[in-house]
């Protein structure tokens, strides 16, 4: 009796430390798992976050008409609320679809924090004026009145197409700089995503490319063009984007003006460089000269590299 009393328990503690030990090294595999990401793919992996905050505040305010604060406070992790986000007066079809793309760009946050420690929202300028001057310098004076992003759903798109074009350059240029195969499973999962949702954007413009946009008696397809020769411009990395109806010679195969997904000459998406991607969303062309939409400044080591230059010269 005594004795399978002690065999008993003996059995009992072996289990117990078997459990214990499982539970230990599980703690050590999933720890590791998350230290094992190469320092440069921690900073690769930051460095959108900048731009899917814009995109999750844009899209979230545009459908909305509230974003992270109210919808999913614990991902802004405390930054400020952005300036001048508002609801846009959109179709059903439009608002429906906007709504989804802010949905996915609260996914994507929560991805990419799940993997990296990340950074706060940082603060976002997107007031119609901001939009206005994007505008303005795409045509090289001003448009009158200013364009107001959140007046209908042509004025929405095309404000949209300004931003997750620009957001999936930047995953096709961090691609072959990844590392770890975790960073590298993310980075494709993030780009499929942002790539769909610029096919939709554009898809629906180009529906109406030759649609004049009011007041101003533009085109659809001439906005895009503009918008994209001032990112091309701003970016200083040559041809990596393209308006929706194009010469022939730049179309696809080099014979076709339609110009409904860009690429270059072999139809593969155009990569941009952090820095490419900071020029043009400063709006200043230099990736040490915050404002656009980004009056402070991005986050992350890549980003603030650069502005500590600036620091670093002003001293
Ligand atoms: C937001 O952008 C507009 C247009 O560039 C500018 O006039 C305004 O001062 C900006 N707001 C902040 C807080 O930077």
């Amino acid at each position: 009796m005594a004795l399978s009393t002690s065999a008993a328990s003996t059995t009992a503690l072996k289990t117990l430390l078997l459990l214990l030990l499982l539970c230990v090294s599980a703690a050590i595999y999933i720890e590791n798992d998350a230290e094992e990401l190469p320092k440069s793919d921690v900073d690769l992996l930051e460095f959108p976050l900048n731009l899917e905050y814009l995109e999750a505040e844009f899209f979230s305010w545009g459908a909305f008409g509230r974003g992270l604060d109210r919808l999913a406070p614990n991902l802004a992790m405390g930054g400020p609320p952005p300036i001048g986000a508002k609801k846009a007066r959109l179709s059903p079809i439009v608002k429906d679809i906007i709504a989804q793309f802010a949905l996915q760009e609260f996914g994507h946050l929560r991805a990419i924090k799940k993997t990296v420690p990340g950074f706060p929202r940082p603060l976002l300028n997107l007031s119609a004026a901001s939009f206005a001057t994007i505008m303005n310098n795409a045509f090289g004076k001003p448009l009158m009145p200013p364009f107001d992003p959140y007046a209908n759903d042509i004025n929405y798109l095309l404000a949209s197409y300004v931003v997750p074009y620009v957001g999936l350059t930047g995953y096709v240029g961090a691609n072959p700089k990844l590392q770890s195969s975790t960073a590298k499973r993310l980075v494709a999962g993030l780009l499929g995503v942002e790539s769909g949702q610029d096919a939709v954007i554009r898809a629906l413009l180009y529906e109406r490319a030759m649609v004049k946009v009011l007041p101003y008696g533009y085109t659809v397809a001439e906005f895009t063009n503009r918008i994209s020769m001032l990112r091309n411009k701003l970016g200083k990395g040559g041809l990596k984007d393209e308006g929706l109806i194009v010469k022939p010679a730049q179309g696809a195969e080099g014979r076709i003006a339609g110009n409904v997904l860009a690429g270059d000459k072999f139809s593969l998406a155009f990569d941009r460089t952090p820095e490419e991607i900071l020029r043009i969303v400063y709006g200043s062309g230099k990736e040490n000269k915050p404002g656009g939409f980004y009056p402070k400044g991005a986050d992350g080591k890549i980003a603030k590299s650069y502005l500590a230059d600036v620091v670093k010269y002003r001293g």
